[in-house]
């Protein structure tokens, strides 16, 4: 039974037993106001007669005319209806105009005998009416005869009735006094029961321990929600292959169940783990400033497999076995790093020649020019070529499962197929895919095309890129489009292209070594110097052209001119990772913003005050999220980012649901993290007035936004980026299988 029927049934009855009590104590008071009224009548005539008895003993043997008014004026009195005097005989002798004809005293004396000597009251009806008639004998020496009081009683019976409507009424407050409390009660078990219910939902969610429900009945049915819970989870993963929440172990569950045997790869240009010679000449181990990295690393902890990566560390090449392998992470291997070297010249060609001065500022719309060189463009073919040579050496088996990563491997997928037919192949495009108009100015567009359609699936973090991509393919390739499967036919082969929104691993490993947001922000303040009240804002990026740095930087320029106030009380602590610092077009970013971030300063500072405060160099995952803990505001204002993973990195590390977000609506992020102040960084003013906003942003405002954008963060977490993939991939395989046992019929 639930507790509303249990609360219905105690309500009716409670109703029943107080009619029950009202029908049991109707007749009980009705006697009590009987003889009440009764007792109070017999006072009021025995004080009448009190009060005159000196006088009609004096006059019973011969009234005077005069008694006859003072009979009156006592009949004034409401209740009394006559008054009259009766001889020792009995015969009245003196009464009231309204004293009935037939009422007779009795005599006090008969035949020389007193027979009443006390008082008497009867009760008779008169007319009708109910009357208490009183006797009073007059017992002096020298007299006899008594005083007759009529008292009318009428007045008992509407002392009943009102007695009776008051008990009603009493009890009508009752119920609704007791029906309000107990629904009030009611009310209150009924959301104690709906929290209880959504604590246990919630900590099946989370995969945290049962937290104590005291109520055992609670208990019982908190027991009943999981397990139900759980069916229900099983059965939606049985029909569809797709866990409800991505974690590590759903990863390689989904590993285990739908690719099993799988030989997993990764491929970037990126290393996970690099190598560096300390001042001391000891290896060091570092970890990259990379989106990519900071996505794939935790789905490759979960899964185990080979990353295949450029060797770029100073101390790469002592680190690695014969094989050029080195297991990692160094202090808990979980999986195998496969170093591929490239000479200077060649880096020089390949990644900052055709990847990041011809193919990035063609994918990002931050009005820098692509520069497309024929050497370069070799440079990236052979490189290609080298990675894809490597990977089928490493490969034990002819249809491994291989996740190329990024802008730097256009041409892997296809020269992969050319030698392992049967691979699935799963490339992701990290960066935005701009229009067919914008692409089309590339000298070797069909080429890096047909490369990627060398893939199984390819993917792109938002539906927008994907269809920048149709059109692309529309305009340029000889191919089937089918728009309804979201797939490119070409040279006879399919492509699915789908989005999947990267993300971070949740929770972030950086996360767990956090002290206490209080105890981070002290520790940040002391290191930079800054006071107790002051506001800290962050940016922590690589310092690239397309992350919007300067306009950033304008806009706290400008808010400090229009809102002066904020000097002295907002410091701006802006983390910039170097990154391809031999491209001029970094290079030139980076003066500009030393020289702009000492303009604001000097324009704004004063005393040992500065506004921004600008770190050039690398954070390791720990520093990075210490300042994000530290913080009141971080902005994000890419000028143009396939997703960014700082803004959601910043919503992880506030598990203190403080903080406010100011993200760009050109950040792939932005179409999940609708609850940041969104802006568009190339309106200053308006990035300006978003920051401002930040900075006075109540604290319930902030915990509502920020429990929104990390429930966002915790569900869409990399494991589901990687898992979603990998169903998709799972399922192209299965269907692929089925292809070849109807050919093989
Ligand atoms: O944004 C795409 C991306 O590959 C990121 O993952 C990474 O941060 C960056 O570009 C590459 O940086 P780098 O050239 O330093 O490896």
């Amino acid at each position: 039974m639930s507790n509303v029927s249990r609360g219905l049934l105690l309500l009716a009855f409670f109703a029943i037993a107080l009619l029950g009590l009202i029908a049991a104590l109707v007749p009980l008071s009705t006697s009590l106001i009987e003889q009440w009224s009764r007792r109070d009548v017999e006072l009021r005539s025995e004080l009448v007669f009190n009060s005159i008895r000196d006088r009609i003993e004096r006059e019973v043997t011969s009234p005077s005319q005069e008694l006859r008014p003072l009979f009156e004026r006592l009949t004034s009195d409401e209740r009394i209806l006559a008054l009259g005097l009766c001889d020792a005989s009995g015969q009245i002798v003196v009464s009231t105009r309204r004293m009935p004809r037939d009422v007779q005293c009795h005599p006090i004396i008969a035949s020389g005998t007193p027979v009443a000597r006390s008082v008497r009251f009867e009760r008779t009806r008169i007319d009708g009416e109910r009357v208490l008639v009183g006797i009073f004998p007059l017992t002096g020496a020298a007299t006899t005869g008594s005083l007759v009081i009529l008292h009318e009683l009428a007045f008992v019976s509407s002392r009943i009735v009102e007695a009776r409507w008051y008990m009603v009424v009493v009890g009508i407050a009752l119920l609704l006094l007791v029906g309000t409390l107990a629904l009030l009660i009611l009310g209150l078990m009924q959301r104690r029961y709906m929290a209880g219910v959504l604590a246990t939902i919630q900590d099946m969610r989370t995969g945290r321990p049962q937290r104590g429900v005291m109520d055992p009945v609670l208990k019982d049915e908190s027991r009943e929600i999981r397990g139900l819970l759980r069916d229900f989870r099983e059965k939606i993963r049985q029909e569809d292959g797709t866990p409800l929440e991505w974690s590590p172990s759903t990863l390689q569950d989904l590993l285990e169940n739908e690719l099993p045997d799988a030989e997993v790869f990764v491929v970037s240009n990126r290393e996970p783990y690099i190598h560096n010679h300390a001042d001391d000449g000891r290896a060091v181990v570092q970890r990259p400033a990379s989106g990519l990295v900071s996505a794939l690393e935790p789905v490759m902890r979960a899964c185990g497999g080979t990353w295949v990566a450029h060797g770029s560390g100073s101390a790469d090449r002592e680190t690695v076995d014969a094989s050029d392998h080195v297991l990692v992470p160094p202090a808990k291997p979980a999986y195998r790093l496969r170093r591929i070297w490239i000479t200077d010249e060649e880096q020089e060609g390949y990644y900052y020649g055709f990847a990041n001065e011809g193919l990035w500022p063609l994918c990002h719309l931050a009005y820098v020019r692509p520069i497309f060189r024929e050497s370069d463009w070799l440079q990236y073919v052979a490189i290609n070529q080298r990675f894809a040579d490597a990977i089928v050496r490493e490969a034990s088996r002819p249809d491994p499962v291989i996740m190329v990563q990024d802008y730097h491997f256009a041409l892997l997928p296809r020269m992969i197929r050319a030698q392992l037919p049967k691979a699935t192949i799963l490339t992701f495009w990290h960066i935005p895919w701009p229009n067919a108009e914008a692409f089309g100015i590339c000298p070797w567009k069909e080429e890096i095309i047909a490369g990627l359609l060398g893939s199984t699936v390819l993917g792109f973090h938002t539906q927008a890129y994907c269809n920048n991509f149709f059109e692309t393919v529309d305009r340029f390739m000889e191919s089937r489009i089918d728009r309804e499967h979201r797939s490119v036919v070409f040279g006879g082969e399919e492509t699915m292209v789908r989005p999947y929104p990267i993300s971070i691993e949740w929770p972030p490993a950086a996360l767990l070594s956090q002290q206490p947001v209080a105890e981070c922000r002290r520790a940040v303040r002391e290191r930079f110097n800054l006071p107790e009240d002051m506001k800290i804002g962050v940016g922590i990026e690589r310092f690239d052209y397309t992350k919007g740095i300067l306009d950033r930087l304008m806009a706290i320029d400008e808010l400090l001119a229009r809102q002066p106030q904020w000097k002295g009380r907002f410091a701006f602590i802006q983390i910039v990772a170097p990154t391809r610092s031999k491209l001029p077009s970094y290079t030139s970013l980076q003066k500009e913003a030393l020289r702009l971030t000492d303009e604001i300063n000097e324009r704004h500072g004063a005393g040992g005050y500065k506004p921004i405060l600008l770190v050039i160099r690398h954070h390791e995952p720990d520093e990075v999220y210490e300042l994000f803990r530290a913080a009141d505001l971080c902005v994000v204002s890419s000028l143009h980012d396939g997703m960014n993973l700082v803004a959601k990195e910043f919503v992880a590390a506030r598990d203190d649901e403080q903080g406010a977000l100011v993200l760009s609506r050109f950040a792939g992020a932005s179409s999940e993290l609708g609850e940041a102040l969104i802006i568009n960084p190339y309106d200053v003013q308006g990035m300006a007035e978003a920051i401002g906003r930040a900075l006075v942003m109540p604290e319930d405002e902030q915990r509502e936004r920020m429990r929104l954008m990390r429930a966002q963060v915790r569900e869409r977490n990399v494991y589901r980026w990687a898992g979603q993939i990998l169903l998709d991939a799972s399922r192209l395989r299965k269907r692929q299988r089925v292809k070849e046992f109807e050919e093989g019929l």
